[in-house]
């Protein structure tokens, strides 16, 4: 069975004092949580990542960057490696985040070698795809998928894809307070597990986990990983909260 996994994208928020008193709720509160509970990722700003990889060790949580830099080491003044963080124990780094795709100009082809750095130094990436609403108006939304998909990620061998998460996160749901409804996310994440079918193989597609981010609360979520193809989130702004992301983490369907 593929994984259930919420991770929180704090992006950047919080200053040091509030990371530090989220992160101890945190890891007190979600260690209590099922045995049978999701895979649970924070991933702060890059200062606060020590911190994260303390308070993780009581096994609350995993550890996630939100990006890294595809080379190693070297004159790339304000970028942070995967080596770097595969040497502090890191496991997460979210890759092709929508924001970085538009305020920092990545493209394609560098996401494609961030996800190939980042499985050299085993740390789980987090692909990020999704449609901006004009796309979505134009019924491109499936189009812009597939190419984000095969540009990113089709290009790695069926055993290294199999260590990659996908993000399904529309653009037009981030950080508007209107999600995708369960529907759209079903048909998307559906369309997505089939493009994966296709590429690889139906066995590769049946485990890859793909996670909904837009706007995703305590009070969508429920509806959201009910969906057959919809195996957790990546949560931004309800992640800030203790509370609303522990009940976040909380809102699978129970095992039949
Ligand atoms: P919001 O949950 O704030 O909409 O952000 C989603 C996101 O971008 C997570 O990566």
């Amino acid at each position: 069975m593929r994984k259930k996994i919420v991770a929180a994208n704090w992006k950047m928020n919080l200053d040091f004092n509030m990371a530090e008193d989220l992160m101890a709720e945190l890891s007190e509160k979600l260690a209590e949580r099922e045995e049978d509970g999701p895979e649970i990722v924070i991933c702060p700003p890059f200062p606060y990542l020590e911190m994260a990889i303390d308070f993780s060790e009581d096994g609350a949580f995993l550890t996630g960057a939100q990006n890294i830099h595809p080379l190693d080491a070297g004159p790339y003044t304000g970028e942070v490696s995967a080596a770097m963080l595969a040497s502090m124990l890191v496991d997460y780094c979210i890759i092709g985040h929508s924001e970085r795709r538009l305020h920092f100009g990545e493209s394609d082809a560098f996401l494609a070698e961030k996800v190939k750095a980042a499985l050299k130094w085993d740390l789980t990436p987090i692909f990020c795809c999704g449609e901006t609403l004009d796309q979505r108006n134009e019924k491109r939304h499936f189009e812009v998928v597939s190419d984000q998909l095969a540009a990113g990620l089709f290009h790695l061998p069926e055993s290294e894809f199999r260590r990659v998460v996908i993000a399904y996160e529309p653009v037009w749901a981030i950080g508007t307070g209107v999600n995708a409804t369960n529907e759209q996310a079903q048909e998307m994440h559906a369309w997505i597990r089939k493009l994966i079918a296709e590429k690889y193989n139906p066995a590769t597609a049946a485990v890859t986990s793909i996670l909904y981010g837009g706007s995703c609360n305590a009070g969508n979520a429920p509806g959201l990983f009910a969906q057959p193809d919809v195996d957790g989130g990546l949560i931004g702004g309800a992640s800030l909260k203790a509370d609303e992301f522990i009940s976040i983490t909380r809102s699978f369907p129970a095992r039949q």
